[in-house]
């Protein structure tokens, strides 16, 4: 026990701090909830990115051994462990970047609006320590029932006068990652070389892929839209059931969350043409959160993209996204002004 696991980033023979105040530029990312089934391969993914100089691992259990676990890699980004309520503001403070996996996970039978009860409170708690300690932070929410969360985190960020839409963003890159991994199977092609946008929402029917926009350009037969329509939007559920009660997707939501981080990060860094799907507050449809293409940039998501011609399955399908969609919003907002 000579040499202790260093919880706070201070291991007791350490020369000096000169590695996090001088080393390589780069962001400072917390992630909260990050002792979890998403948090802990999230927590590894951002420890070897090369813009992370910083990273905050933050939960309510067992973040010492994950922050020990993780800190041991030689990559560049400075580990620094938080536990419990107290701990929040130091793990937030100054950070560019708050990833927000914390919250239950579904089980087998649950839809995602099952969890609004707990996760809406860990939400909108996490939110007022954000509003407080970094309100200038781009904010990446994964947290379920997103189509509700976001709204929550909107109005929490009102309350306390930090709001920014462009720097909320529901994390839905889950669902185009499966998209293109899928339509790249049936395609016979390599997922790396297939974008599908996916708009809407982050559940169910609320989530659509515009399969008459994938790139590249190709065409699918009406039972091929179909099946990948309703695989893509029950990708979760297969998930879900295939662990039998063990939780929910982890390993490829940290892949696709770790994406999306990374993407923020180069918009941050200024770097052009960075465009990813998220949810977002939007007026591209009636509704005040939409997921589409956004254009990632300094401020968060600087543009938003309109939809793009929709073929008339789609279109029919964005009715029924909108309609529930309209009702999560809903729920979302009177859960913080009720
Ligand atoms: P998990 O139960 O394995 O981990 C959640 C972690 O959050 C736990 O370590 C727990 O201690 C922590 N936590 C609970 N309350 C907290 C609080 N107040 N502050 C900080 N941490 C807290 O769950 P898992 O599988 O990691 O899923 C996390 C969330 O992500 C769930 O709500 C799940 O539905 C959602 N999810 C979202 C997806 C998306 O595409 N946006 C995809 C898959 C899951």
């Amino acid at each position: 026990h000579l040499y202790p696991p260093s919880f706070q980033g201070s291991s007791l023979l350490r020369r000096s701090n000169c590695r996090a105040k001088g080393g390589a530029p780069g962001f400072k990312v917390a992630i909260l909830g990050a002792a979890g089934g998403i948090g802990q391969p999230l927590s590894l993914l951002m420890k070897m990115n090369p813009l992370v100089s910083v990273l905050h691992l933050y939960d309510v259990v067992n973040s010492p051994g994950v922050t020990a676990d993780v800190s041991h890699m030689d990559t560049g980004a400075v580990v620094r462990g938080f536990l419990g309520a107290k701990q929040l503001e130091n793990a937030l403070t100054g950070m560019d970047l708050v990833i927000i996996p914390a919250g239950i996970p579904r089980k087998p039978g649950m839809t995602r609006d099952d969890l609004f009860k707990i996760n809406a409170g860990i939400v909108q708690s996490l939110c007022e320590g954000i509003a407080k300690c970094c309100p200038g932070a781009i904010v990446n929410l994964i947290s379920n029932p997103v189509n509700s969360t976001v709204p929550i985190a909107a109005e929490v960020f009102k309350k306390a006068g930090t709001y920014d839409p462009k720097r909320l963003l529901g994390v839905t890159t889950l669902d185009v990652v499966r998209a293109n991994t899928f339509v790249a199977e049936v395609l016979g092609i390599d997922p790396r070389e297939v974008d599908v946008p996916v708009v809407g929402g982050h559940s169910g029917v609320t989530i659509l892929p515009l399969l008459s926009q994938v790139k590249p350009a190709c065409s699918f037969t009406s039972e091929e839209i179909d099946y990948l329509t309703n695989r893509v939007q029950n990708g979760g559920t297969e998930v879900v059931e295939a662990k039998a009660g063990a939780g929910s997707a982890t390993l490829s939501m940290a892949f696709a969350a770790a994406k999306f981080a990374d993407a923020c990060l180069r918009g941050l860094r200024g770097d052009a043409g960075i465009v990813e799907c998220s949810f977002v507050a939007s007026q591209v449809t009636e509704l005040p959160f939409f997921a589409t293409k956004v254009r990632l940039g300094r401020s968060g998501a600087e543009e938003i993209f309109p939809l793009g011609p929709l073929t008339e399955y789609e279109r029919a399908s964005l009715a029924k996204a909108k309609q529930e969609l309209a009702g999560s919003i809903e729920k979302g907002v009177s859960f913080v002004c009720k």
